[in-house]
């Protein structure tokens, strides 16, 4: 098999799951995580089904425990890992799940929403030598904002694109990938970009066809990858995607990421599901 440019990362939240994947391909690069994915955990649902709700720091205990065993399966694209949040939670609180959950693993990267508190969080981690991931953008001007908040970051940090989320309201969610490529081409490389919310065989090689630095995968689509021989896309490759076009805006990448609009329905859509799917493993809403 030829191993695609393009770093392949795990997304789900059962490390069995990963040391398939890992079994099948001979590698992964990386994992990402998600609070939606942490409570369909097998463990986390046999503990919900048994009556067992959790506390708030039950529910970080076993998230740790869950990154610890999948920490060491993967390569040097590291476990994202999602402070828990809401459209109450101030950047101050990200930052400090972020910091402890930052300890739990040697390869951590940290997972913050793409909102402007989101980004103070990543602004005060970045400062502190703290890998994060940017997740839920959708847009060119949230990826352009990302952009400026990390500058300076000592490692490169990650901006998760949505695809099958911007493909479910009727938009080709890969053209904001290929956009968001185009603009840091301009850039200094500080931020690699990880497309997220793939749903199908073509969004994965469409990504190993843009050379997408990373791409997030659920099993099933590897799975399903690995049954056709792990094809690559040739140079005629073209990607049948349905759904609106979304066209490049000029943006300037050393402009204040404030000046960006960062809002996107499909972010704050996203946090209330992340946060809804957390608060149902609790005992007590957080
Ligand atoms: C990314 O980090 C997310 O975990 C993920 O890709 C979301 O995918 P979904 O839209 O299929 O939930």
């Amino acid at each position: 098999m030829t191993r695609p440019k393009t770093r392949i990362l795990v997304d789900g939240g059962d490390p069995q799951e990963t040391v398939r994947i890992k079994e099948l391909l001979g590698f992964v690069d990386g994992q990402t995580t998600n609070p939606s994915l942490i409570a369909k955990n097998p463990h986390i649902k046999e503990l919900i089904a048994s009556g067992h709700k959790l506390s708030s720091r039950e529910e970080m205990d076993e998230y740790n425990k869950i990154v610890r065993t999948i920490s060491p399966l993967v390569g040097e694209a590291g476990v994202s890992i999602e402070v828990f949040s809401d459209e109450n939670t101030s950047a101050q609180e990200m930052f400090s799940q972020g910091q402890e959950m930052y300890s739990w693993i040697p390869n951590a990267y940290i997972k913050y929403p793409c909102t402007a508190e989101g980004l103070r969080a990543a602004q005060m981690s970045v400062k502190q030598a703290i890998r994060v991931n940017i997740t839920l953008c959708f847009s060119q001007q949230q990826a352009a904002a990302v952009y400026a908040a990390t500058k300076g970051t000592k490692e490169p940090a990650y901006v998760s694109p949505f695809v099958g989320r911007l493909d479910d309201i009727g938009q080709n969610g890969m053209d904001v990938v290929k956009n968001i490529k185009r603009m840091y081409s301009k850039g200094d490389g500080h931020v690699l970009v990880l497309a997220a919310s793939i749903r199908s065989l073509e969004h994965l090689l469409y990504s190993f066809f843009l050379q997408t630095d990373l791409a997030t995968v659920p099993a099933k689509i590897l799975e399903q990858w690995a049954s056709k021989n792990s094809p690559m896309p040739d140079e005629k490759f073209e990607y049948k995607g349905s759904g609106k076009a979304i066209a490049y805006e000029e943006l300037d990448l050393e402009q204040p990421w404030e000046s960006f609009d960062i809002q996107h329905d499909l972010t704050r859509k996203g946090i209330e599901k992340f946060a809804a799917d957390y608060r149902a493993t609790l005992a007590r809403p957080a």
